[in-house]
């Protein structure tokens, strides 16, 4: 379907529109409206809220430099009462993008809103996507982002009824083609759906008759207490004797995960570290476990061409975790399957994963200011210095290009996982020591645990306007856990 509309609802004109023009051949609709789903086989069938009818929703397939239009068409019921708010802003986690198509959280529209956004079956917003890579860092652009929900006060039970879906963009580097003649090319396992494959772990909560719960919410969220890869509950893939990729992202409300991958006994499994929050780190790191926060993503390549066909391979989690708020610390003695490999005889691999992926950007040294941003509890909801988020209230204004030192602190035995939008950071230094491999690449988000203090390095650039750093819990979130800061020109 071809459109050609944006800047609706009432927000700004699109401020990369002409810079990065849309591709006419690259534009997309999107509908948000209630689907049915059954997240197991013996589980009842569930009404919840999807883009396009799925769970997760449809996985964009793109290219760096080809900027993507995406109209998203509210479909919810006007009148729905109850967990979550049939009002919605889509943000594309981890994109650089015009304030006005990040999905800011006050910005959102029901289904009948009124004017020129309401088409026959809904009011919808369109987002630009450029695909183009900051000026802070010339040659890439995040290669693994999602896309959810991020309407001010719900996002929570928005996302937790189903509104997620995975953005995938290639370069020239990582070219999504394991034969790539193109001598810069990784040829890393390719093959969207086949030997690329985007795992959304979730947990969710379910009665004792196997019925999704939708708990009131308050403002420490809740676990689940069943867990989910792709909106399934223990599913199974049949893999080949070959690498593949796989890019875990972690989009509870409040679980954290440490990931392990066990072989029938319950022995570690070991795979390859290669991409944090969607860009390649320099050098693939070998692992055995993997901790992940909220909204974290982590590409990983398992080699399952090193075990005899018949083998069944886990996907588990061995983190402990009773209360929403913090994991226990502790690890599970029994730990929790999430998903099995079934494997098959061996096919042709993909080349051996090369020692070098992609080089960091240099640091910027031009730091002009370091901000501190303590997070803390006032009057039963989540502050940030000491405040509560409001849309209209600007917290800090930040001009382009120039790089900030951004210190957080954690009052209380909880954990928060940071994000700030628009420009990947990086850490300075995680609880007075400096980061692990896999966190020491771009980040845009970073679980913070309790009593931890972090130091990251920022830098805005191309865009301007209203952006967000918030608390991905989404709980914390919805409950007030968030700034928003200015970007203006320097
Ligand atoms: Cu994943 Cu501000 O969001
Ligand atoms: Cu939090």
């Amino acid at each position: 379907a071809k459109f050609r509309v944006a800047g609706e609802c009432g927000r700004d004109p699109h401020q990369a529109f002409d810079r990065f023009p849309p591709d006419a051949n690259n534009e997309y609709i999107v509908k948000v409206g209630v689907s049915t789903h059954r997240f197991h086989s013996e589980l009842p069938l569930e009404q919840v809220w999807t883009y396009d009818g799925t769970i997760p929703g449809p996985t964009f397939v793109e290219r760096s430099f080809r900027p993507t239009m995406v109209r998203f068409i509210n479909n919810l019921p006007e009148d729905h009462k109850g967990f979550g708010s049939p009002e919605i802003s889509t943000h594309l986690h981890g994109a650089h993008v015009g304030s006005e198509s990040d999905g800011y959280a006050g910005n959102y529209y029901s289904r009948e809103d009124k004017g020129p956004t309401i088409s026959d079956k809904g009011a919808f917003y369109d987002n630009h996507y450029p695909n183009y890579p900051s000026k802070g860092d010339p040659r890439n652009v995040c290669g693994t982002m999602w896309y959810h929900d991020h309407r001010e006060e719900f996002t929570a039970p928005n996302v937790y009824r189903g509104l997620t879906g995975m953005y995938l963009v290639f370069d020239e580097i990582d070219s999504g083609n394991e034969s790539d003649p193109n001598p810069k090319a990784l040829r890393l396992p390719s093959g969207v759906g086949k030997y690329d494959i985007p795992l959304v772990v979730q947990d969710k909560r379910f009665d004792v008759g196997g019925n999704l719960m939708f708990n009131q919410l308050d403002p420490e969220g809740f676990l689940g207490n069943l867990m989910m890869v792709n909106g399934t509950v223990s599913p199974y893939l049949n893999v080949e004797g070959r690498k593949y990729r796989f890019r875990l992202l972690d989009a509870s409300m409040a679980r954290y995960f440490q990931f392990h991958l066990h072989n029938e006994a319950g022995k570690d499994q070991e795979f390859t570290y290669i991409a944090s929050d969607g860009n390649l780190l320099e050098r693939p790191v070998k692992m055995t476990r993997l901790f992940m926060g909220m909204a974290e993503r982590s590409d990983i390549i398992i080699d399952f061409g090193k075990y005899p066909p018949g083998t069944k391979i886990y996907l588990v989690n061995r983190l402990e975790q009773t209360d929403p708020r913090k994991p226990s610390g502790n690890l599970l003695t029994k730990p929790v399957r999430l998903m099995r490999f079934d494997i098959g005889e061996k096919t042709t691999d993909s080349p051996p994963i090369p020692a070098f992926l992609r080089a960091l950007p240099p640091m910027p040294t031009n730091v002009v200011r370091t901000r501190r941003w303590e997070l803390g509890r006032k009057n039963g909801q989540w502050t940030i210095n000491d405040k509560f988020f409001d849309p209209e209230r600007v917290d800090a204004v930040v001009k382009h290009n120039e790089a900030e030192i951004w210190k957080f602190d954690i009052g209380g035995g909880w954990a928060h996982p940071i994000h700030i939008h628009l420009d990947d950071f990086r850490i300075l230094s995680y609880n007075g020591r400096k980061p692990p491999p896999e966190w020491a690449g771009r980040k845009d988000v970073i679980p913070l645990l309790p009593g931890v203090e972090m130091s990251v390095l920022v830098m805005f650039t191309d865009y301007v306007g209203k952006y967000m750093m918030h608390c991905h819990q989404t709980a914390h979130e919805d409950s007030a856990m968030m700034i928003r800061y200015d970007v203006v020109k320097a």
